[in-house]
């Protein structure tokens, strides 16, 4: 056992053979997973093996990933993340539903996150983002995850779903045990669902007495195809909002920031660009190519094989969506960061039925932040005195990026 640093417990040993024994919650996954992915590569791994969590695969081709996400029929979604075998799963409607019952559940939430919706939304996120910025004022140093990045989904999602922002440590606390503790800890796992179950059973029956121009209130009047949404499944539709909606955006504005920080050549050619001039569309793409948060899981339904390597009923395989978005067989210069790449069909937000539905809205946060934070601090660089921290495991990305700001 080796001392893990965010239980304060003896822990897994380190990682010393990703091909062999992979391990998403590894410190070493979220400072560098593309390297590790890159590694394998060379070393001519194209599916990855583990027992840390029963016998689970990580495919490494965006053609496998492509595959595995289109295929639901033997790669059933009922459990979306690695984690140990007899973890309890629980509904989070549509992320966890196979079809065909998953287009009327994704139905339900559609309206709400349409282009017209989020286009509405930007004057006021751009209004919170400089809000956040002049609270900086006076200022020489900051952490631009601490300070910036990671309030900025929270903001917008609380207030799209109808719960307090005062409530957001809570809102990072569940995401954090969900996504880097939970997968090995069912005990977590299981304290967790009770939790967020019982916060949003009593929000659902809040909005049943008082409607409100929110989501809570959609979801609690709802019915799919004429029938009424069991309040097991309403909540279950929360709980996705809230941990879908905060952690992938907080990580990709993070590393954005981290990325401009560092590569100062990059940050240059966008300082005093016009908000509506396509090169910050095309480095925003950029960012979630390269920078894609977001992994996934299936779990296997029917005994099949991923890239030649066989694969059972029960295993569990990696969406590696990250991994696909720097295949040398799909992308040119795959593993370099082209502010102005021009053809950037990239798999951050997924593939496949359950691509995701908040993309029109994390891409309006993601760029509306890179361009307040970029106009306010044309000059910010990593303030290499502290360090910066990155979050493994299946929502990756910076939780601190310290900065001089001029
Ligand atoms: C940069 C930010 C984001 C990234 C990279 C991202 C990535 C993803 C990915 C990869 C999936 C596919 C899941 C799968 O195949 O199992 C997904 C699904 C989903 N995402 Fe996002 N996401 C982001 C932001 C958001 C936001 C802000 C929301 C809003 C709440 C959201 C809501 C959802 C929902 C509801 C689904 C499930 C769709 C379905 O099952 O049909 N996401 N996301």
């Amino acid at each position: 056992m080796a001392y893990d640093t965010h239980t304060g417990t003896d822990g897994p040993e380190p990682v010393t053979d990703w091909a062999n024994d992979w391990d998403w919650l590894d410190d070493q996954w979220g400072e560098r997973a593309p390297e590790i992915w890159a590694d394998l590569r060379a070393q001519g791994c194209t599916v990855a093996f583990t027992e840390r969590y029963g016998r689970a695969f990580m495919p490494l081709t965006h053609e496998a990933v492509s595959a595995i996400a289109h295929d639901p029929e033997r790669f059933s979604s009922f459990r979306v993340s690695v984690s140990l075998p007899d973890s309890p799963v629980r509904k989070a409607p549509p992320i966890t539903t196979d079809p065909p019952e998953h287009a009327a559940q994704r139905r339900l939430l559609l309206a709400a996150f349409s282009p017209r919706q989020i286009e509405a939304k930007e004057k006021p996120t751009r209004e919170y983002c400089r809000s956040l910025i002049a609270a900086l004022d006076g200022q020489d140093i900051a952490d631009a995850a601490v300070d910036y990045s990671q309030h900025i989904p929270v903001h917008v999602i609380a207030e799209m779903i109808g719960v307090p922002e005062s409530d957001a440590d809570l809102f990072r606390d569940w995401v954090f045990r969900n996504f880097q503790l939970a997968p090995r800890d069912n005990d977590v796992k299981r304290a967790l669902q009770v939790e967020m179950f019982e916060y949003f059973n009593a929000l659902l029956d809040a909005r049943a007495a008082d409607p409100r121009d929110d989501l809570a209130t959609v979801i609690v009047n709802a019915d799919i195809e004429g029938e009424p949404v069991p309040r097991d499944l309403q909540c279950g539709y929360l709980m996705l909002l809230i941990l879908a909606g905060v952690d992938t955006t907080w990580s990709s504005i993070g590393s954005g920031l981290w990325h401009f920080a560092t590569h100062p050549e990059d940050r240059d050619r966008l300082v005093g660009l016009p908000h509506d001039d396509p090169r910050w569309v095309m480095a925003m793409e950029e960012v979630l190519r390269f920078y894609s948060p977001v992994t996934m899981a299936r779990q296997v339904v029917a005994d099949t094989e991923v890239s030649g390597c066989p694969v059972r009923h029960g295993e569990q395989v990696l969406l590696t969506f990250p991994a696909a978005n720097r295949d040398p067989a799909v992308f040119e210069r795959a593993d370099e960061f082209v502010i102005d790449r021009r053809v950037n069909r990239h798999a951050a937000f997924g593939l496949g039925v359950h691509r995701c539905l908040g993309s029109n809205l994390a891409r309006m946060e993601l760029l509306v932040a890179l361009q307040e934070w970029i106009d306010a601090f044309p000059g910010y660089t990593l303030d290499s005195r502290a360090p910066v921290t990155w979050a493994n495991g299946q929502v990756r990305g910076p939780r601190s990026v310290p900065v001089k700001l001029r």
